[in-house]
């Protein structure tokens, strides 16, 4: 709803209220629409002032309503009704101004915002635009390029920007709400002419066709098959080729579209899911709201490799001290090297203090006694961890939380090592550490939920996003890849190239495909994992070559490293590089060879495979595997999955999660398709349909977030 009072006895004063961001429900538009009566009608009343409850302006729409019956009055009249009063309305921006939002302060006549106000209009990242008369009144208010920039990529502006660019008229340091009653005073009874920004000419410019089609090539470019960035700027157009009132039915028509679109629903499951993570609980009743988190102020890095070097930045960023442990010299010169270089280039651009004294290197792993929280990040090999784990127990004060940055080892031996087990955590982050939003916490069964608490806490401290996660191989994320992985080697075999899967995925919307990215995250690092699993037999022919603990196996990526081909790093693997490091990937003549060689010595008969199934079978795989982690209770929710494949694994945002898709494309579609796999690849236990994606499709294929209640509970883990 929205709060009137009167100030200084000729300022009617608008309040918004519907916490925690006074987000446009209808009850708040109607109060709006209420309070804007009564003001305009009171003589008394000069000017009007319209703010926000608890320093926030407004975070816009309210998204929760999206799904809902529209109710109340509608956003577009009401803030016409605002721009076409003939008293002056000034907003006055606190906190954030951010979608409609910012759309109600554009028809305001002034707006004065404080100065840490945040604002902009991020419905792209919903998956819509902003459908209020922001394509329209925004570019009439600063231009098309800026306008164009901040709509297609939704982020947020700082008062400092929005003064500059004109968006808002006046920056305080003090309250906005009494700047902006003095400001109402001041222009009392001036004329309006000038204020309405509807009345604004359409932006001119000679070069616009150029910048439309300049914006519209990035968009394409960056949106990998959004389709909300390409009709943002299409609506942006009409604002140059229609009047303002044509151009708010072209807004409106383009609105519709993506409303109801897909990818619309599943960019607002995706910004709920993001939030509802961090309540997490584990099969033992721990939770979020129970369970407190320890005070951490310093932290030690065990290990200054690519991942201890990126961890040390994102720490000492978040303000704690650290001690980064190093045991090879050499490798401790460069690290120092590179974290400084790091945190400067962050600093500058993040425009913060720099953090480089939080950090005190040192080679030996004594310099730890004193830290609160230890995270180990030496090389995947569970023999040296373990020792590690071993020395930390005896030199760390009691009570310091242990944790290990493994990328998918039994969180439980190494805690078996120390002597609390109960303080041994996963915090498994993603390369490069401190640019990566995902953080999975993984909690082992003896892990205390204080602990995953302080481990969940760090995480967000650090910026990230934390989702907890129960203790298996592979966590969550890896443990996805491996039956994603498998069909993309399956399918090499079957007679398609590493271009061919890679593009069906990119047209998904991965930003890479399976093969580009094994190429530059290194292929070494899986086959030595396989070697450590005894999955590697060099030299082995014949069908048991294929053959794996009675499962198909694939030892194409084996082969290939036999070869010295590690991918980016050796200038060869999947594809050829022009260089060792060189970034560039193009298709190799050799492996094609190679391949064909591979097929004709297994007897393996090439064969044309479509889009579909390169898709499906790569995609479901996944997916099943997704849906066994929810039936062993590894995951609590879709939602966390979701989380860990968008944030960590580049899944297109807009497809919501891989078992937000699944959902999409219909439970019993994706169970017939795994079927009709399985039937023909008996042999492939990924393909074989898990009991929870049966389940649920026999009960209707409920709604995703009614997936939890037909998880059985499994044992307690915690
Ligand atoms: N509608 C409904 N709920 C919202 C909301 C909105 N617009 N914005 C935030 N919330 C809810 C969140 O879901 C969260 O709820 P829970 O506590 O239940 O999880 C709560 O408010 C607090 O949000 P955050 O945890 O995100 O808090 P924050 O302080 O970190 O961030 C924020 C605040 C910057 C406003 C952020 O919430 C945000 O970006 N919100 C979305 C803003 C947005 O996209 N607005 C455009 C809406 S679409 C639109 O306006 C269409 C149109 O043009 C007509
Ligand atoms: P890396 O090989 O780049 O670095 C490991 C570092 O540990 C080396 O500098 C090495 O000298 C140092 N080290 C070894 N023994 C040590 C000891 N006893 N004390 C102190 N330092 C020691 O390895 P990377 O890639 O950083 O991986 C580290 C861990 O992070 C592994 O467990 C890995 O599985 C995991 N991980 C790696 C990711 C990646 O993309 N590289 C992603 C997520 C997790």
């Amino acid at each position: 709803m929205a709060f009137y009072s009167r100030v200084s006895g000729s300022v009617g004063v608008i309040t918004l209220q519907n916490p925690p961001v006074n987000a446009l429900s209808a009850a708040v538009r109607q109060g709006i629409v209420d309070t804007m009566h009564r003001a305009l009608s009171e003589p008394e009343v000069k000017s009007v002032v319209i703010c926000g409850q608890n320093g926030k302006f407004c975070g816009g729409a309210d998204i929760r309503e999206f799904g809902a019956n529209m109710r109340g009055p509608p956003l577009v009249p009401m803030i016409h009704l605002i721009e076409a009063a003939e008293k002056p309305v000034v907003a006055a921006i606190e906190g954030v101004a951010l979608g409609g939002g910012l759309e109600l302060a554009l028809g305001c006549h002034y707006r004065i915002a404080h100065s840490k106000a945040r604002l902009g209009l991020p419905e792209v990242t919903l998956g819509l635009l902003p459908g209020a008369g922001g394509t329209q009144r925004l570019p009439r208010l600063i231009g098309v390029p800026a306008a164009l920039e901040l709509i297609t990529t939704g982020r947020h502006a700082t008062a400092a920007e929005a003064l500059q660019l004109g968006i808002v008229d006046e920056v305080t340091d003090h309250s906005a709400v009494d700047a902006a009653v003095k400001f109402a005073q001041s222009v009392a009874g001036k004329s309006l002419d000038a204020r309405r920004i509807s009345t604004y000419p359409s932006p001119r410019s000679p070069d616009l066709a150029e910048i439309f089609e300049k914006a519209m090539q990035e968009v394409r470019r960056s949106a990998r098959g959004a389709i909300a960035p390409v009709t943002c700027v299409q609506a942006v157009h009409a604002s140059v080729t229609l009047p303002y009132a044509k151009g708010m039915e072209r807004e409106r028509e383009l609105f519709s579209t993506l409303f109801t679109s897909g990818q619309a629903h599943a960019l607002q499951y995706y910004f709920f899911a993001q939030r509802a993570v961090s309540r997490w609980s584990t099969p033992s009743g721990a939770r979020w709201d129970t369970s407190k988190p320890r005070p951490v102020r310093k932290a030690a890095v065990i290990g200054l490799g690519t991942m201890g070097r990126g961890i040390s930045v994102s720490l000492a960023q978040a303000g704690l001290s650290v001690v980064a442990v190093e045991t090879q010299e050499k490798q401790l010169l460069e690290a120092k090297q590179a974290v400084s270089g790091m945190l400067e280039r962050s600093a500058k651009r993040r425009g913060v203090p720099l953090a480089d004294d939080k950090i005190k290197y040192n080679c030996s792993v004594q310099a730890v006694a004193d830290v609160d929280l230890v995270i180990e990040a030496v090389f995947e090999d569970m023999a040296l961890k373990k020792t590690i784990f071993q020395q930390l127990s005896g030199i760390c004060k009691p009570g310091t939380l242990l944790c290990t940055n493994t990328s998918g080892l039994d969180i439980d031996e190494l805690a078996s090592q120390t002597q609390s087990p109960e303080l041994v955590v996963g915090m498994h982050f993603f390369a490069p550490a401190h640019v990566m939003k995902l953080l999975e916490v993984v909690y082992g069964p003896r892990s205390s939920p204080e602990a995953l608490a302080t481990a969940m806490e760090m995480g967000k401290k650090m910026g990230k996003v934390s989702v907890a996660v129960g203790n298996c191989r592979g966590f969550v994320g890896n443990r996805m890849l491996k039956p994603y992985l498998e069909q993309a080697f399956f399918l090499l075999e079957e007679g398609a190239t590493p271009e061919q899967v890679d593009q069906v995925l990119e047209e998904f919307g991965f930003a890479m495909g399976v093969f580009k990215v094994s190429d530059l995250s290194g292929l070494d690092v899986g086959w030595k994992v396989r070697k450590a699993d005894g999955l590697v037999v060099p030299g082995s022919t014949g069908k048991s070559a294929r053959i794996r603990g009675g499962s198909r196996y694939s030892p194409l990526g084996d082969l290939l490293c036999e070869q010295g081909r590690f991918g980016q790093k050796t200038g060869r693997g999947w594809y050829h590089y022009d260089k060792p490091g060189g970034r560039v990937a193009k298709p190799d003549p050799w492996l094609h060879g190679f391949l064909e060689e591979y097929r004709a010595r297994h007897g393996l008969v090439a064969r044309r495979i479509d889009h579909q199934e390169m898709l499906e079978r790569c995609l479901y795989a996944l997916i099943n595997e997704g849906f066994q982690i929810l039936q062993d209770g590894i995951a609590a929710g879709p939602e966390d999955i979701d989380v860990i494949y968008v944030l960590g694994y580049g899944w297109p945002r807009h497809r919501g999660g891989p078992m937000f898709y699944a959902g999409l494309v219909g439970l019993d579609k994706v169970l017939e398709r795994l079927e009709h796999y399985h039937q023909v690849y008996p042999d492939v236990l990924g393909l074989k349909p898990c009991s929870l994606i049966r389940k649920l499709a026999a009960s209707s294929s409920p709604p995703i977030h009614r997936w939890r209640e037909f998880i059985q509970k499994p044992r307690s883990q915690l």
